[in-house]
C-alpha cells in the first residue's frame, strides 16, 4: 500500500498529538482529590505547552485557555510547535472538569484537536446551547429547533424503541431545571453530570458502551467546538448555537469574525476538515481510565482518532516516575 506524504504526516503528527495530551493528564495526576482546582489546571496548561511546543508544526492555538489579556499561557492566538511544519490550527483544553479532578469524581480528561488552517470555528468564551446523538442515524433525527419532548420521541422512533429506553445526559445546572422535567415527562432517563460536557457528548458515540443515547443542555461554547472534533471522528451528530446574555459576549463573536448569532451550526459547520483527536483520562470514566498510580509508575489512558479515516485508538501508557 503507497502512503501519500500528506497522510505519513497526518498519522506521525497524531502520535505527537498524543503525547501532549498524556503529558497534561499525568503531571495534574497528582493533583487528583486534593481539592485544588486551580493548581490541576496549572500542572495540565504547562505540561500541554512545554510537549506542544516540541512538535514539529506552525501551530495557531484557536480554541485555548482564552483571550490573550486573561491567558498568559495557551492563549487564542498563542502560535506554538517549534515551526518548522505545517499550518495548524489547535484546540485544547488541557483539564476539561478541573473541579471533578480536585474532587476525583468521574469523567476528567485532557484533551486537544489539530487541524488545518480554518477547520475549526473560532467559538468565542461563551456559553453554547448543544444537542448531540451517536452514529447511525438518518441526518437531522433531532435538531435544535424541536422541543426537548420531541427530541426524545423523534430519538426513540428511530432507535425503534420506546422513550423509556432512551437515556439523555445533562449537565446538573438550575439553568436545565425545565429541560429535565421535559425529558422526565416522556419517560426517558437523564445522566446527571456535575461538570465535562466533552465527554458527555462523547459518550453517545459509544452508547452501547456509556448507556447514553442523547446529550443536550448549555455548556461552554469552547468545549462544544472540541466535542464536535471528537463526533467528527467516532461518529455522531452533533448542534450547536451560540447564546449571548450581554454586549460584552457579543463583542467576543464580533473579536472572532462571527456575523450571524443565530446561527444553528452542525458538527460539520462547528469542524469543517479532517482534524486528529487525542484525549487522555485523568479520572476514570465511561469513556478512558483516568490515571493509574501504583509505586514508580503512573500510567494513563489515551483515545486517538483521526476523523479522515474515522480510526479510533486506544492506547496505554505506563510512565516511571522518579
Ligand atoms: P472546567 O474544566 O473549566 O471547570 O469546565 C468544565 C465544564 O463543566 C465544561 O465541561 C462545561 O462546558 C462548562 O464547564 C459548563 O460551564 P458552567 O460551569 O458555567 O455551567
Amino acid at each position: 500500500m503507497t502512503v501519500s506524504t500528506d497522510q505519513f504526516q497526518d498519522r506521525m503528527l497524531s502520535l505527537g498529538l498524543a503525547r501532549v495530551s498524556e503529558a497534561a493528564a499525568l503531571a495534574s495526576a497528582k493533583l487528583i482529590g486534593r481539592g485544588d482546582e486551580k493548581a490541576a489546571d496549572q500542572a495540565a496548561v504547562n505540561a500541554m505547552r512545554e510537549q506542544l511546543n516540541l512538535l514539529d508544526i506552525a501551530g495557531v492555538v484557536v480554541i485555548g485557555e482564552g483571550e490573550r489579556d486573561e491567558a498568559p499561557m495557551l492563549f487564542i492566538g498563542e502560535e506554538v510547535g517549534t515551526g518548522n511544519g505545517p499550518g495548524v490550527d489547535i484546540a485544547l483544553d488541557p483539564l476539561e472538569g478541573t473541579t471533578l479532578t480536585a474532587k476525583d469524581m468521574p469523567n476528567a480528561l485532557t484533551v486537544i484537536a489539530m487541524g488545518p488552517r480554518g477547520s475549526m470555528l473560532h467559538a468565542p468564551d461563551v456559553y453554547m446551547d448543544k444537542l448531540a446523538i451517536g452514529p447511525g442515524y438518518p441526518t437531522d433525527t433531532v435538531t435544535l429547533d424541536m422541543s426537548v419532548k420531541d427530541r426524545v420521541a423523534a430519538l426513540a422512533k428511530a432507535k425503534g424503541c420506546s422513550a423509556e429506553d432512551i437515556t439523555v445526559c445533562v449537565l446538573e445546572r438550575p439553568r436545565h431545571e425545565k429541560t429535565i422535567e421535559d425529558i422526565r415527562s416522556t419517560g426517558a432517563a437523564i445522566r446527571l453530570i456535575t461538570d465535562g460536557d466533552v465527554a458527555g457528548v462523547m459518550h453517545c458515540a459509544e452508547a452501547a458502551i456509556t448507556g447514553i443515547d442523547m446529550y443536550m443542555g448549555e455548556g461552554g461554547a469552547p468545549e462544544g467546538v472540541l466535542a464536535a472534533a471528537a463526533l467528527k471522528c467516532m461518529g455522531g451528530q452533533m448542534y450547536g448555537r451560540l447564546l449571548f446574555r450581554n454586549d460584552d459576549e457579543r463583542g467576543r463573536a464580533a473579536k472572532a469574525g462571527i456575523t450571524d448569532l443565530d446561527k444553528i451550526y452542525n458538527r460539520d459547520e462547528m469542524v469543517t476538515k479532517d482534524v486528529i483527536f487525542a484525549a487522555t483520562g485523568v479520572t476514570d470514566g465511561s469513556i478512558l481510565q483516568g490515571i493509574r498510580r501504583e509505586v514508580g509508575y503512573l500510567t494513563a489512558e489515551t483515545i486517538l482518532m483521526r476523523s479522515k479515516t474515522g480510526s479510533v485508538r486506544r492506547m496505554t501508557y505506563r510512565n516511571p516516575v522518579s
